[in-house]
């Protein structure tokens, strides 16, 4: 059964004519619906186990509130993803801090408010927490005996350990396992040669640690996230591995104990003709492969995964209105009132998706759908619409839940579109309105003499 949400055309026409287009929408119920069947993929198969939402993959607070109401915890990559959960009600110590080159305001704003985790990648980012862990008042809390390891948080609705705002967070490290995904090269994270983290093959990982340990700074597990939409999960079985592995070595030489081991997100999600591996297999696969490696040793870390896209990809639709439509000597324009500004992938990563339109006829036409900017001739390509497709018309596009409204800009001037959420009483919501002029321009200034 296709899991995929996706608009009524009734829907369609109400949400149009109340709210507009373009138009992203939401869905609570198959929302909830995937991070339940995630979660009970994932305790199946490892009772202490943890699901935290990479929130880049889409930020609006409705959809904060409503993972974070699962009892997900909230991944954040950037101050400002931790300022949208803490006012979608999400509190610090649910929320964990991500980011390859975090400045040390960031890092200090995360501790003041009092999350969860940080997650560590370079030697400058210790050295920074290093200074703010002695900072006046702030009692440094070294690593713990395993005695005294906090109980794990759960994938239920179980409090994450709480602490005090200003107390340092736990730290985990952000390791490069080595693993080169199949994906696009652009969403590839884990290979050698990353820009984030700490390289195990070097050396760095095992510094890393060291320092950390001497230090006295609460460094509790390490994490990996090796890329994006993958469909094939050798390379995270492989960085999963690599993690449990080091984590034993480490526990061989220093002593310490790895209590938190997260295996980042990445499972890729249907487009067009994808065929994913089920939650239930990819849990199962993931975490056979980090038992594996633990086996023999006393190590029993609780296992995080952090998924953005395969948790809320599927539960968004973009609705777009036709434009004009253009037949020329190769191919067939059907042009929309949206593309790059609400939607970067297909120019980012020749990402694909699938297209709807809302006419019953079995008469097809091949097109091409192209966005309302400059850059692109092409905004999906090799899409099959009804042939009376006409101007004025409506159009859905699936699984624009993830990296969608989160990578939206104002390119070329076009105000960033409202969202509508479908809730699970069946009522629709503007959770988040059109931009307006005045927000566009509300930033910028215009020197008196300019000003004709
Ligand atoms: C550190 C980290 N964790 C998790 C994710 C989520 O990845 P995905 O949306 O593919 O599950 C990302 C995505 O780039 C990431 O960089």
């Amino acid at each position: 059964m296709d899991s995929r949400f996706q608009l009524t055309r009734t829907q369609a026409e109400g949400l149009a004519a109340e709210f507009g287009t373009p138009l992203y929408v939401l869905d609570e119920a198959s929302l909830r619906a995937r991070i339940r069947r995630y979660q009970a993929a994932f305790t199946a198969v490892a009772s202490r186990s943890q699901l935290t939402y990479a929130s880049k993959a889409n930020s609006t607070l409705a959809l904060l509130a409503i993972v974070a109401d699962e009892g997900v915890l909230i991944d954040c990559a950037s101050q400002g993803e931790l300022e949208a959960a803490l006012r979608a009600g999400v509190p610090a110590h649910r929320c964990h801090l991500h980011g390859n080159n975090k400045s040390t305001q960031e890092l200090e704003a995360a501790i003041e408010h009092g999350v969860h985790q940080i997650v560590v990648d370079n030697f400058q980012e210790l050295e920074q927490l290093r200074i703010l862990s002695r900072r006046p008042g702030r009692s440094p809390r070294g690593h713990q005996t395993e005695a005294q390891a906090t109980e794990p948080g759960s994938t239920g609705k179980g409090e994450a350990p709480g602490r005090a705002a200003g107390e340092m967070p736990d730290l985990l490290l952000r390791l490069a396992p080595g693993v080169n995904p199949l994906t696009n090269a652009k969403i590839s994270t884990g290979q050698e040669d990353t820009k984030f983290g700490f390289n195990i093959g070097d050396g760095s990982a095992r510094r890393a640690l060291q320092m950390a340990l001497e230090n006295q700074l609460p460094v509790k597990g390490i994490h990996c996230h090796v890329g994006s939409q993958l469909l094939d999960p050798e390379a995270q079985r492989g960085a999963g591995a690599a993690l449990a592995r080091f984590a034993r070595q480490m526990h061989a030489e220093f002593g310490w104990t790895c209590e938190v081991l997260n295996a980042g997100g990445g499972l890729g999600i249907r487009y067009t003709e994808q065929s994913p591996m089920p939650i239930e297999e990819y849990c199962r696969l993931l975490v056979g492969a980090i038992q594996e490696e633990l086996q023999g040793s006393s190590l029993d870390p609780i296992l995080v995964q952090e998924p953005g896209r395969s948790l809320v990809a599927e539960s968004g639709v973009t609705l777009y209105t036709v434009g004009n439509i253009k037949p020329t000597p190769g191919r067939t324009f059907v042009s929309v009132d949206g593309g790059l500004s609400d939607n970067p992938r297909p120019a980012l990563y020749d990402a694909r998706y699938e297209v709807l339109d809302f006419h019953d006829s079995e008469d097809r036409q091949t097109v091409t759908v192209a966005g309302k900017h400059c850059e692109t001739d092409q905004l999906f390509d090799g899409i099959s619409l009804s042939s009376a497709i006409k101007p004025g018309d409506l159009l859905q596009v699936l699984c624009t839940g993830a990296y969608n409204s989160s990578m939206a800009s104002n390119y070329n001037r076009y105000p960033r579109p409202a969202t509508a959420l479908l809730r699970s009483s069946g009522d629709f919501l503007l959770v988040q309105r059109r931009e307006t002029w005045d927000e566009m321009f509300a930033r910028e200034t215009l020197p008196p003499d300019l000003l004709k």
